[in-house]
C-alpha cells in the first residue's frame, strides 16, 4: 500500500502526536477500531514486560487493575464505579441480560430488524426462558418513541437498539425512548458501541434500564474489551447466573489463604456479574489508560471536533454530487458519514482507490463509511475529498 500521507504543509489534527503513525495513512475508520494511544500502547507494552518478570505483579494488582478499569468507566458514563460490569465485548452485556433478566414465560422482546447483529443474537438465546423476540421494520431513519409506542404490547418486557445506527450514524433519541418505556414497565437496554467515546454520555437518563459497548472502537481499547451498566435495582432482580471465585466485594481484600470457604454472596451488586478475567493484564490496563486519555480531553471536546470534520466532509461530498445517507443539518450531525459514489460497483472501486491512495475507510451495506476520530484533521478529510474527486 502506498504512504500518501503526509503530504508537506499539511495540518495535522492537535491530538494525533498521541498515536502513532499509522504506518503514514489515513484511519478514518474508528467505527470499526480504534486506535490505541501511545501511553496505552506503552502500558500494554510494561504489562507483557510484568509477565517475563513476575515478581512485578503483586497480588494486590489482581484488585488494583479491575478497581482502575471500573473508575475510569464509571466517569465515562456518570455511573459509581461499583454499577460498572466489566466485560470483553459489547455482547457480553446483552448476553448476561438476556440469561439473568428475571422472565415470565411469553415476556416479549422488541429490537429494529436491520440493527447490528450483536444488539439481535443475545436476544435468540432467551428465547430458551419462553420468550418471544419480535424484530421491527422501521422504514424511518431511527425508531422513535411514536412508532415504538404503537409496538408496544403488554408482553413487551425489553426494548434493545443501538444508540448510534453503525450503517449511518444516527442518533436515537434516547431520553424519549427512555421516558416511553418508563412509563409503561419496559426495559431499555442500549448499545452505546457507536456512540460512547465519540459523544457525551450518561446513564443518569431516567428509564434507561442497561447499556452495553464494545472498548476497541472509539473508546480506543484493544479488541475484546467491553463494559456493561445495569440499572441497580434491576442488578437485584437478576438471576444469579455465575459465581467468581475472584468477585470480591467493594473494597475487599484478596486473601488467597481462604481456601475452603464456599458460599454464594449477595453482596457483590454488579460486580457478580464481570466477565471472568478481571485483572486482565494485557488489555484491561492499556484500555483504562485510553480512556483516562479519552477523559483528559473531554469527550464534549473530541465530539466538537469529531463532527466539524464530518460537516466538513458532506459539504464537500454534497459539492461534488455524491449521496449522503447519514443526517445532516438541522438533524444532529454524527460522527459518522455514510456517503455513496455512485452505485454498488462504484463505490467498491472508490473504497478500493482509497485505500491505495493511504486512506482506510469501511465499505458497508454497499456504501462507503467515514468515521473520523479525534486523530484526524480537516486536510485527512480534505485528502480523502480528493481522492473521490479524482
Ligand atoms: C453497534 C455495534 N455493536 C457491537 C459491535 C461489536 O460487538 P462485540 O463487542 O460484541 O464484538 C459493533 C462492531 O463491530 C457494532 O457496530
Amino acid at each position: 500500500m502506498s504512504r500518501a500521507w503526509p503530504p508537506p504543509r499539511v495540518s495535522r489534527s492537535p491530538y494525533a502526536s498521541a498515536f502513532g503513525d499509522f504506518d503514514g495513512r489515513i484511519w478514518l475508520n474508528a467505527a470499526h477500531q480504534g486506535p490505541l494511544p501511545m501511553a496505552a500502547a506503552e502500558a500494554a507494552r510494561r504489562a507483557i514486560d510484568d509477565k517475563q518478570a513476575l515478581h512485578r505483579i503483586s497480588d494486590d494488582s489482581f484488585i488494583d487493575v479491575p478497581r482502575r478499569l471500573r473508575e475510569t468507566l464509571g466517569r465515562l458514563i456518570g455511573a459509581p464505579a461499583s454499577e460498572v460490569i466489566l466485560g470483553n465485548s459489547a455482547s457480553y452485556g446483552l448476553q448476561l441480560l438476556a440469561n439473568a433478566l428475571p422472565w415470565a414465560p411469553g415476556d416479549e422482546v422488541l429490537v429494529p430488524r436491520d440493527e447490528f447483529p450483536a444488539t439481535v443474537f443475545p436476544w435468540l438465546v432467551a428465547t430458551q426462558h419462553g420468550i418471544r423476540v419480535r424484530q421491527l421494520d422501521i422504514s424511518e431513519r431511527v425508531l422513535g418513541p411514536d412508532r415504538l409506542e404503537s409496538e408496544l404490547s403488554s408482553r413487551t418486557r425489553v426494548v434493545c437498539l443501538n444508540w448510534v445506527r453503525s450503517l449511518t450514524g444516527d442518533v436515537v433519541d434516547l431520553l424519549a425512548l427512555a421516558e416511553l418505556c418508563v412509563r409503561r414497565g419496559i426495559w431499555l437496554v442500549v448499545n452505546a458501541t457507536q456512540g460512547v467515546g465519540a459523544m457525551p454520555f450518561s446513564v443518569q437518563i431516567p428509564g434507561l434500564a442497561a447499556v452495553t459497548s464494545s472498548g476497541f472502537k472509539w473508546l480506543c481499547g484493544p479488541y475484546a474489551t467491553g463494559f456493561c451498566w445495569i440499572e441497580p435495582s434491576l442488578v437485584q432482580a437478576m438471576k444469579p447466573i455465575q459465581a467468581y471465585w475472584l468477585a470480591l466485594p467493594e473494597g475487599g481484600a484478596l486473601d488467597l489463604n481462604a481456601e475452603g470457604e464456599h458460599r454464594m454472596r449477595d453482596d457483590l451488586g454488579a460486580r457478580a456479574f464481570d466477565v471472568f478475567g478481571t485483572a486482565n493484564f494485557l488489555n484491561f490496563t492499556p484500555w483504562t489508560v485510553a480512556v483516562d486519555y479519552l477523559l483528559g480531553i473531554g469527550i464534549e471536546r473530541i465530539d466538537s471536533h469529531n463532527r466539524s470534520l464530518v460537516a466538513r466532509l458532506i459539504d464537500g461530498a454534497k459539492a461534488n454530487g455524491f449521496e449522503l445517507l447519514s443526517p445532516e443539518p438541522p438533524a444532529r450531525l454524527s460522527h459518522i458519514a455514510a456517503i455513496s459514489v455512485g452505485d454498488r460497483a462504484t463505490n467498491l472501486d472508490a473504497h478500493r482507490k482509497l485505500a491505495e491512495a493511504g486512506v482506510d475507510v469501511a465499505l458497508r451495506g454497499g456504501n462507503l463509511r467515514f468515521s473520523p476520530h479525534l486523530y484526524n484533521s480537516t486536510d485527512e478529510i480534505d485528502f480523502a475529498l480528493e481522492v473521490l474527486r479524482r
